[in-house]
């Protein structure tokens, strides 16, 4: 079993779940994630790792509050415990000194961008920071990314924090003004990140997306993660979860993400 060590709302659907798992944080790498069972019985989910403390044992993961799984974790308290822990899984990323790097980040890719920048900017890499919410109060973490950030810029739908506009509207302004990204890495929802490769392809800055895809075993075994990526099949859990944001099929994940929507909400009535 593994401790709940932390459980923090850092928005009204999202919460900061610390868990102890020290082989997951011995061996995480910016990048990666971990599939979670809450009891012996749940749903094997997929979280992406937001932080990790080797020293402590422990990892940490943003949770968005979307279905079932999601509040039976967090619902849960320090001292209760989870009945398993499963990773670190996925390709770490390649890490070097790419020059000017920028981090789009949105939902739960507001943590998920955390050691993606603090790797980035261990490289060597001028960071940039772009983090999108709907409206004041939605935004979490600036202190982390103001700790490996040249800069950040939080932006709100409605305007009421930071620049009105999404995370990729200001990117394209900054893009237009003749700023110099080498490199792009966006991670949140399918939507943002794939008008985020909208953006860039023109520009032929290399842009990677954090894949969310349904998984299941999360080891390339069942085929539920298969995206198609350069008109090849991927498996976002062994392949991924990072890909090319310009080869990506989005329409294709899209609509293998919705695939089970009805039973979901028939579950959660
Ligand atoms: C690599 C990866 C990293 C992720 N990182 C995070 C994270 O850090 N924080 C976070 O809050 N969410 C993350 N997600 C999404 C998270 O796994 C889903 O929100 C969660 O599975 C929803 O389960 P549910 O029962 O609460 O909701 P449901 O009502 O069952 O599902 C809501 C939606 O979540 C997606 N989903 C459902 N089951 C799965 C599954 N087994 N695998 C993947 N997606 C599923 C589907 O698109 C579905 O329509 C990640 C997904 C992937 C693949
Ligand atoms: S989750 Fe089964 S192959 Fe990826």
């Amino acid at each position: 079993m593994f401790r709940v060590l932390g459980n923090r709302k850092v928005t009204p659907n999202a919460h900061e779940m610390i868990v102890e798992a020290p082989e997951v944080a011995r061996k995480a790498q910016a990048g990666q994630f971990a599939l979670l069972m809450v009891n012996e019985h749940s749903e094997r989910i997929p979280y992406t790792l937001s932080d990790w403390d080797k020293e402590a044992g422990s990892v940490t993961f943003i949770v968005l509050e979307v279905g079932k799984s999601t509040s039976d974790f967090v619902r849960l308290q320090p001292g209760d415990e989870v009945a398993h822990v499963t990773g670190p899984l996925g390709m770490p990323l390649e890490v070097d000194n790419f020059g000017t790097v920028a981090l789009i980040g949105g939902c739960y890719g507001l943590g998920g961008v955390v050691p993606v920048g603090r790797t980035m900017k261990a490289a060597g890499n001028r960071v940039i920071t772009f983090v999108e919410a709907r409206m004041e109060g939605m935004h979490y973490y600036l202190d982390k990314y103001e700790s490996f950030s040249d800069e950040v810029v939080q932006t709100t739908t409605d305007g009421s924090n930071g620049i009105k506009g999404h995370g990729v509207d200001i990117l394209e302004a900054r893009l237009k003004e003749g700023v110099q990204v080498d490199r792009v890495f966006a991670v949140g929802c399918p939507f943002m990140m794939m008008i985020t490769a909208q953006l860039t392809q023109p520009y032929e800055i290399k842009t990677f997306a954090a894949l969310n895809p349904i998984m299941l075993d999360g080891t390339g075994m069942c085929g539920a993660c298969r995206c198609t990526v350069g008109e090849e099949t991927k498996f976002a859990c062994v392949d991924g979860p990072f890909f090319d944001a310009h080869l990506v099929d989005w329409h294709e994940l899209r609509d293998r993400r919705a695939a089970y929507i009805r039973i979901e909400r028939d579950v959660c009535k």
